[in-house]
């Protein structure tokens, strides 16, 4: 089967996973309007492209808080991905450094975080929190990624519980007992899934301060409010997201709420994106809308399951090719030309 988008490889996946492990990768809350509307915004955006302006040498990098990625994609924190291919997410690590990217490693990994630091050595990482009542834990588990060298530290906010999946409650889904979630291991027995703290507010966020140096970068934000609370709260990057449409079914489209969280932010700290970047060119539209950086969630999925750390990486040249294709058409040759100018919305 020849790779040629990334929807290729989401057939596969279809193709190929345990329909258990696919309805759960798929799934969206209630009947999933949220979901498919963070891949629907994107086609009603239109861009503005320029001609005659040099881009025989492209220059596609750009810096995440400081630090250079090879395109502005990186990989959403998501669980389980032993459910997509054996050696789970030291696979993705792996993947994720040979492509010179970030790589955001959720709690619920089903490899613990100092094993997937020890896949790949050096490679930027950031750890994904969730706050669990039981504050020990959450705690000890800030200490140990700093202690493992993940570089930031992203405090997901839009989980106070889980949003209704229908597929995985009419499948019961839970984890293949063969598998456990590394991170947890000890601390789960006392602290299940179940009770991630839905006490959690702003203030918690002078106290993850309090317990490391690491930037914080704050995950679900989807309105002007919010972006200025995360910013007066000293946070250092914000992911506009609504978990892929998983929780607040209704919600809107992460490209239509990013304008709104730019505007708000002027600047003062990074914004980022995800949800629905399928191609290139969603790409280029979100850098246009102001962020400095998107990461996808399913795509990284479907890569994993095609062929583990190698089907990852196609599946990030294939976006990265198509993000540079989609630049030059649009006459740029630097992520620092992408600007709101090359947007227009449609009247369609
Ligand atoms: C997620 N997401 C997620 N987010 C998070 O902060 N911690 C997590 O453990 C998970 N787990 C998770 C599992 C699965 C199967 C999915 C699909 C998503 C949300 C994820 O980080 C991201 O916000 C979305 O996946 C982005 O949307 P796309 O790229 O999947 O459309």
């Amino acid at each position: 089967m020849a790779m040629v988008c990334l929807s290729d490889f989401e057939a596969y996946a279809k193709m190929y996973l345990p329909k258990i492990a696919w309805d759960f990768f798929e799934a969206g809350a209630d009947d999933c309007s949220t979901r498919d509307e963070n891949i629907l915004a994107y086609k009603r955006i239109r861009l503005r492209p320029r001609m005659l302006r040099d881009v025989s040498v492209m220059d596609i990098r750009t810096k995440l808080l400081g630090t250079e990625i090879s395109f502005p994609v990186g990989i959403a924190p998501t669980g389980f991905h032993q459910l997509a291919w054996p050696d789970g997410e030291k696979s993705t690590a792996r993947a994720a450094k040979a492509m010179n990217t970030c790589y955001i490693a959720s709690t619920y990994s089903t490899c613990s975080l100092e094993d997937i630091s020890a896949a790949a050595p050096g490679g930027l990482r950031w750890f994904q929190l969730y706050i669990h009542r039981n504050r020990a834990v959450s705690k000890q588990l800030v200490q140990r990624a700093a202690a493992a060298g993940f570089q930031g530290l992203v405090l997901t906010v839009d989980l106070p519980y889980t949003g209704k999946r229908r597929n995985d409650v009419r499948n019961g889904f839970c984890l293949p007992p063969h598998m456990k979630l590394k991170n947890l291991e000890g601390a789960f027995e006392v602290c299940k899934m179940s009770l991630l703290d839905p006490s959690v507010t702003w203030n918690d966020i002078y106290w993850l301060q309090s317990l490391t140096h690491l930037p914080i970068i704050i995950k679900g934000i989807l309105t002007k409010e919010d972006a200025e609370l995360a910013v007066r709260h000293g946070v250092q990057g914000i992911i506009v997201s609504n978990h892929g449409g998983r929780q607040l079914d209704g919600a809107p489209a992460t490209i239509d709420a990013l304008v709104e969280v730019v505007e708000a932010v002027q600047g003062r700290v990074e914004v980022y994106l995800d949800g629905g970047i399928r191609k290139g060119s969603d790409v280029i539209k979100a850098l246009a809308l102001g962020a400095k950086c998107v990461f996808i969630g399913r795509p990284a999925l479907w890569g994993l399951a095609y062929k583990g750390e190698e089907g990852l990486q196609d599946l990030l040249r294939i976006l990265q090719d198509e993000f540079r294709l989609s630049m030059a058409l649009a006459g740029c040759a630097n992520v620092s030309e992408i600007g709101r100018h090359l947007v227009q919305f449609s009247k369609l």
